[in-house]
């Protein structure tokens, strides 16, 4: 009896000393140095390629409108991952960030809690890059202790199945079933590039005569100009599957270069007509990246 009593009294003591401590280690690690606690300061930072092209800004408003609207009173800011378009802007008198130089102003103005939002469509080498470039601005002293990436529009199963939807339901409403829809994703060297057949499988099992290609990657328009012949479709509306209606859309898509969408399938007796408006621009899209960023910024509440 009395030795159990002890082996009790022991244990109550070591707890004692373990819970002691943890104190001083949590004290510690909010005092972070200079024994003062930061107060949470919360932020979002909205990540795109950007795009110089003044109409394409559509895009990039529409989204800055939806995310200040879910999220009231939150500062939200803005960088552009491409350093061509940074320089372009620059020489019209817009000044946009880079992420590295728009993480350092938000760490600078004392930031706690960031989301820094991807608005790429897929997570491919850009993503990997504002993966690489946002995270070590955690771990740097006086850095942001909260920083988060939310995931690009098309990043798993779920996003799939609300991606197809979303693509279904913006289709032109006077196209016929009997008429074609080219997607046109950008396309990468990257591993996701898989992503876009993968949707393309996903749109074919609800209208089999959507088809998706990329500028850049596979597959490409000479592969869905060969399913259009097969299939003897005659017209064909293109359709972006960028953020926005840029360069890509307005030249390699819709151009009158000989190589653009329009002509390649217009050589072949493919009547088409093509819709300059990005997905960032229909709100069931913006929807998707906003679930992305509402499930980032859970986890600073
Ligand atoms: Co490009």
């Amino acid at each position: 009896m009395t030795e159990r009593i002890e082996v009790m009294g022991k244990s109550h003591w070591l707890l004692g000393l373990v819970l002691v401590s943890c104190l001083v280690l949590a004290t510690q690690a909010v005092g972070a140095g200079h024994g003062h606690e930061r107060p949470a300061k919360q932020g979002i930072l909205l990540v795109a390629f950007g795009s110089s092209v003044p109409e394409a800004q559509v895009a990039f408003e529409n989204i800055d409108r939806k995310v200040k609207a879910a999220f009231p009173g939150v500062p939200v800011r803005w960088a552009y991952t491409s350093s061509i378009i940074r320089k372009k802007l620059a020489k019209e008198g817009k000044e946009l960030d880079s992420v590295a130089v728009a993480l350092a102003k938000m760490m600078d103005e004392g930031f706690t809690q960031v989301a820094v939002q991807s608005l790429h469509t897929i997570r491919g080498e850009e993503f990997d890059d504002l993966v690489h470039t946002a995270y070590p601005f955690k771990s740097m002293p006086e850095g942001i202790p909260h920083l988060i990436v939310g995931s690009p529009l098309l990043s798993n199963e779920d996003d799939m199945n609300k991606v197809t939807a979303a693509i279904l339901a913006n289709l032109p409403k006077d196209r016929r079933p009997d008429e074609a829809v080219v997607l046109m994703g950008h396309g990468t060297p990257h591993p996701a590039n898989a992503v876009y057949a993968a949707l393309m499988f996903h749109l074919q099992r609800r209208d089999p005569n959507v088809f998706v290609a990329t500028v850049e990657g596979s597959p490409d328009i000479n592969d869905a100009l060969e399913m259009l012949k097969e299939r003897k479709l005659k017209k064909a509306y293109l359709v972006p599957f960028m953020s926005v209606a840029g360069d890509h859309a307005r030249n390699d898509m819709a151009g009158d270069e000989a190589d653009s969408w329009k002509n390649v399938l217009g050589k072949a007796g493919i009547q088409t007509e093509a819709i300059l408006k990005g997905t960032a621009e229909y709100d069931n899209m913006v929807e998707i990246w906003l679930d992305h960023l509402r499930a980032v910024m859970k986890h600073f509440q």
